[in-house]
């Protein structure tokens, strides 16, 4: 009778282990990147879900030959263990941050342009289907940005806005998240970066993980960062950044620090990507670029930024002319070869256009 009992009691236990397993087994990817991020919170009660199409996002992924960086990546940032796919979804045009949120793969700049101009080309930009904005407190436009979000008659949560703080917020970063938050008076802020490292930063950055504890924000990341700059400043945060964004172009490629970046399931952004204002000239004309984008029927911008995207590297190019802003959004129609991205990843300079 004793062993009846016994092995009814087993039968019972391996059935209930079975269906544990099953129920495991029904979690989205995205929902266990969002559980293990530290972001959990504010993330499943808010109202914008994206992470659904991460499943398709993995699998299709993982068929684009140009993109290497599509395996799980692990990493432990401050005291939270990060796992995410930052692969690029060349259909969705989207990647999955490390946050469980989506943000597409490109977008528009707004460093330098102000007033009307700012709304303008914001504007055109998301009649041109871009879906991302860089702002910063430093570029003086976030009402503007916020204007031409607010007026576009897109819904909310299909636009992703990334606004900075500049270092000389960081002494008082709870007051610059909710000055940021009046000015651009779009409900919430998809991600907030800090601009450069500075006295103060990690404290800045811990005001911001609570402005996402309370559902302000959504993402973090930061700008200028490079890998000893990570390597000391990763140990003195909880949240993971979901995002870098660092200088890229192809005479300033930072090809030692983006697969750092990558390696620690953080995404990696660009900014001049076309060199920057004063410098695009001369990187448009290059005989490479432009013997490449011949052979493609594209313009040098658009090889450039594909080269970008192929690299796994999100662009954001600054421009108030809306062919150019139409331009930077038809970068889906041709890919480049293996040996093209070897011609342009020749034509590193270690050039920066810019101090930091
Ligand atoms: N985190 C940081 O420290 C940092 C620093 C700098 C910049 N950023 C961000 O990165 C963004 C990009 O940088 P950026 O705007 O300074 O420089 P950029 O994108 O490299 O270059 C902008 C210049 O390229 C021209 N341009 C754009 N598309 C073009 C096209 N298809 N064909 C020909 N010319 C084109 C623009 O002129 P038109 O207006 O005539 O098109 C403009 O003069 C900034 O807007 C900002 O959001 C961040």
């Amino acid at each position: 009778m004793k062993r009846l009992y016994n092995l009814v009691l087993a039968c019972l236990l391996i059935a209930s282990l079975s269906a544990c397993g099953k129920q495991a087994g029904t979690d989205s990817s995205a929902d266990k990147v969002s559980k293990e991020s530290g972001q959990t919170e504010s993330i499943e009660t808010t109202e914008q879900q994206p992470s659904v199409a991460s499943e398709t996002a993995q699998t299709e992924v993982q068929t684009e030959s140009n993109l290497t960086d599509g395996q799980e990546q692990q990493t432990q940032g401050g005291g939270n263990t990060v796992t995410g796919d930052i692969s690029f979804d060349f259909e969705t045009k989207t990647v999955l941050l490390n946050s469980g949120y989506e943000m597409p793969i490109y977008g528009i700049g707004t460093y330098s342009l102000t007033g009307d101009t700012c709304v303008e080309s914001v504007s055109a930009a998301l009649n041109s289907g871009v879906r991302l904005i860089d702002t910063a407190y430093m570029y003086h436009n976030e009402e503007s940005v916020g204007e031409a979000v607010r007026n576009s008659g897109i819904p909310r949560e299909e636009i992703f806005v990334i606004t900075k703080l500049y270092p000389n917020q960081f002494s008082d970063a709870e007051a610059a998240i909710e000055e940021a938050l009046a000015k651009l008076d779009i409900d919430y802020i998809d991600m907030m970066l800090l601009h450069h490292p500075g006295t103060g930063d990690v404290e800045a950055y811990l005001a911001m993980e609570k402005a996402v504890a309370d559902g302000k924000i959504r993402s973090l990341g930061l700008s200028n960062w490079y890998v000893e700059e990570l390597e000391e400043f990763l140990p003195q945060i909880n949240i993971t950044p979901a995002l870098v964004q660092n200088e890229i172009h192809p005479y300033y490629q930072e090809n030692d620090v983006i697969p750092y970046i990558h390696s620690l399931g953080i995404v990696v952004q660009g900014w001049y990507p076309l060199g920057g204002r004063g410098y695009t000239a001369e990187l448009l004309g290059n005989e490479v670029i432009s013997e490449i984008a011949t052979a493609h029927g594209k313009s040098s911008a658009q090889v450039i930024l594909r080269w970008n995207l192929q690299k796994g590297v999100v662009v954001i190019p600054g421009s108030s002319n809306p062919d150019h802003i139409q331009e930077n959004t038809e970068l889906f129609d041709f890919e480049l070869t293996e040996e093209e991205m070897e011609r342009i990843n020749a034509l590193d300079r270690g050039e920066k256009h810019d101090w930091y």
